[in-house]
């Protein structure tokens, strides 16, 4: 468990860190990660991994940056099946968000010309799995910090043959702001972020007005960002935010919710918030050519 991943402290101004310029940085903005220490101390092995070879538990060293962040760390509870997946593929088909280094995107998925999406918060992976094999044409960076989930991901893509998944471990924030390519994504979906509903918990919300300027400078002009949220307020303060930034045209011509487009599988926790009488809110926006 690595519970440096909540360091929430006064000096902590947005999910991003960034709230102003989230311009590519194209030099090492982090300190490097404690695991790399020849001697880590008791504190540094939190970033060890789990498994040999597996996800590091701490993969940018997030102690080191004070920043509110948009999840819980939730490492526990890991399968046979689930940890074995991760000790085996890892290697193969797996990421740490470390933020020290660019990513080329067509040498990640092997493919040039292979579109790429980002899914922040996949949770167990079985919507991601399911897009994936209907869409073999598009690549899925799918990001998350929850470890189980990381290992049944990587179980379901190898067992139904998913060679267009790849899963990055940790803040996808960071992921965006140090190591992606500017308008380098194709596509970003955000399907039931964590919905923070108490007001003091209002500022971990993901979709807020400096994430999204973030992402705009990662999606390539036509991009499609999809969020979608069973929690109404959230939903109401994404259409605001989403509204308001000047890089995205609402896909939905009446400038509100979209309909839900066949695409996107019925998600895990969809399920739950359907169940307890939830309505679903989909959000499609279109990223601007300037
Ligand atoms: C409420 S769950 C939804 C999971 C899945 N999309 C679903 O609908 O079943 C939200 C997920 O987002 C992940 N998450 C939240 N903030 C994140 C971030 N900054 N980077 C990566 N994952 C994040 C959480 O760990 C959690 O697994």
């Amino acid at each position: 468990m690595s519970e440096n991943h909540t360091a929430e402290t006064s000096t902590a101004k947005d999910p991003t860190g960034s709230p102003t310029s989230p311009a590519p940085r194209p030099e090492r903005t982090l300190p490097p990660s404690p695991s790399r220490s020849p001697h880590p101390s008791p504190r540094d092995r939190r970033a060890e991994p789990m498994f040999p070879g597996g996800p590091l538990a701490d993969p940018a060293g997030s102690h080191h940056e004070r920043r509110i962040r948009s999840f819980r760390p939730r490492r526990g509870r890991v399968t046979l099946g689930q940890g074995e997946a991760l000790r085996r593929l890892w290697g193969q088909w797996g990421l740490d968000i470390d933020g020290l280094s660019r990513i080329d995107l067509g040498e990640l998925f092997g493919d040039p010309d292979l579109p790429v999406v980002l899914e922040i918060g996949f949770g167990m992976g079985e919507a991601t799995a399911q897009m994936a094999a209907a869409d073999p044409g598009t690549g899925i960076l799918a990001a998350d910090v929850h470890t189980p989930g990381q290992g049944n991901l990587l179980a379901l893509a190898e067992r139904k043959n998913l060679s267009n998944i790849r899963v990055a471990n940790g803040d996808a924030i960071i992921l965006l702001r140090e190591m992606l390519e500017p308008a380098s994504l194709a596509g970003l979906r955000v399907y039931f972020p964590d919905p923070w509903p108490k007001k003091r918990h209002h500022k971990r919300r993901l979709i807020q007005p400096e994430f999204i300027a973030l992402a705009a400078t990662r999606l390539r002009p036509g991009a499609l960002l999809h969020c979608a949220t069973d929690w109404e307020p959230y939903a109401e303060q994404m259409l605001e935010v989403l509204t308001a930034d000047p890089h995205f045209e609402n896909a939905q011509p009446d400038g509100g919710y979209s309909p839900r487009p066949d695409f996107r599988p019925l998600t895990k926790f969809e399920g739950q918030g359907l169940e307890k009488g939830h309505v679903v809110h989909d959000l499609i926006f279109r990223r601007s050519e300037t």
